[in-house]
């Protein structure tokens, strides 16, 4: 058993990011539709985002929705869009009483209209909240947000830009990057997540579904994460 009094607070990683998979397993496991396993995982979702925000974590990514995901059947997609406009009416109040800031990165022009409204609502009835970012990928690739961050740059007549220039032209501008990265379903790939933004975070692989993960499986990752050294190419 793990406990939140293991947490070395003053190494706590400011900003964690996750790559919430495995919901489609989960349901397989159980003769379930996946969209079940989705469901599930919102769940989850409340869960982390409700102790990230216990713990004090500062910045919590999550993948929810990747740019290559439009290419799965039309029932799944539209069956996530739904999903994702429940979890928006039923969450922004509790967001607003826990200091919670939302922010989306991703190309949501994609997304069905209503849903873009719903988000730009929550945006902006949480921008003020201080006491956490909690980011959400929707529709959201690294290589296109690399691509844009070129043609913001190119905009601007920047000709010789530099990391910062870079840094502030993609979505996660004026962020930390991720001190770490949680993968949960055993995969040991990024899949198009965050690629400039995570040069140098710890990278945590779990088998645990996301549908099964929970805050003890959180605590693992970061005393994990707490026993690393982070070296970014010195020597100690
Ligand atoms: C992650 O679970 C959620 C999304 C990508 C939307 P998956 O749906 O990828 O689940 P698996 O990988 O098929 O188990
Ligand atoms: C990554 O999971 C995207 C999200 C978790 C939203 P995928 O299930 O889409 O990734 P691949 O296809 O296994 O690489
Ligand atoms: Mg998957």
């Amino acid at each position: 058993m793990v406990s939140t009094e293991q947490i070395d607070l003053s190494k706590l990683p400011q900003h964690i990011a996750i790559i919430m998979d495995g919901n489609g397993r989960w349901a397989k496991k159980r003769i379930l539709p996946r969209l079940i396993g989705h469901t599930t995982g919102v769940k989850t979702v409340k869960k982390i985002v409700e102790f990230a925000r216990k713990l004090n974590v500062k910045v919590l990514t999550l993948y929810a929705f990747s740019a290559e995901n439009w290419q799965r059947p039309e029932d799944e997609v539209s069956g996530i869009m739904k999903l994702l406009k429940v979890y928006l009416a039923n969450e922004t109040d509790n967001m607003i009483n826990n200091g919670i800031a939302l922010n989306v990165i991703g190309d949501i022009s994609r997304m069905p209209e209503e849903l873009q409204k719903d988000i730009k609502n929550a945006v902006e009835k949480t921008k003020n909240n201080k006491a956490m970012i909690l980011n959400i990928a929707l529709s959201y690739g690294a290589r296109q947000e690399i691509l844009r961050a070129c043609k913001i740059l190119i905009d601007k007549g920047i000709k010789n830009p530099t990391e910062k220039d870079f840094s502030d032209s993609l979505y996660t501008a004026g962020l930390p990057d991720p001190d770490l990265l949680i993968r949960t379903s055993g995969e040991k790939r990024i899949s198009n997540f965050l690629l400039w933004q995570i040069a140098y975070s710890e990278i945590y692989v779990t088998d645990v579904l996301w549908p099964d993960f929970n805050e003890e499986e959180f605590i693992k990752a970061i005393l994990d994460y707490q026993k690393r050294e982070r070296r970014f190419g010195k020597i100690a």
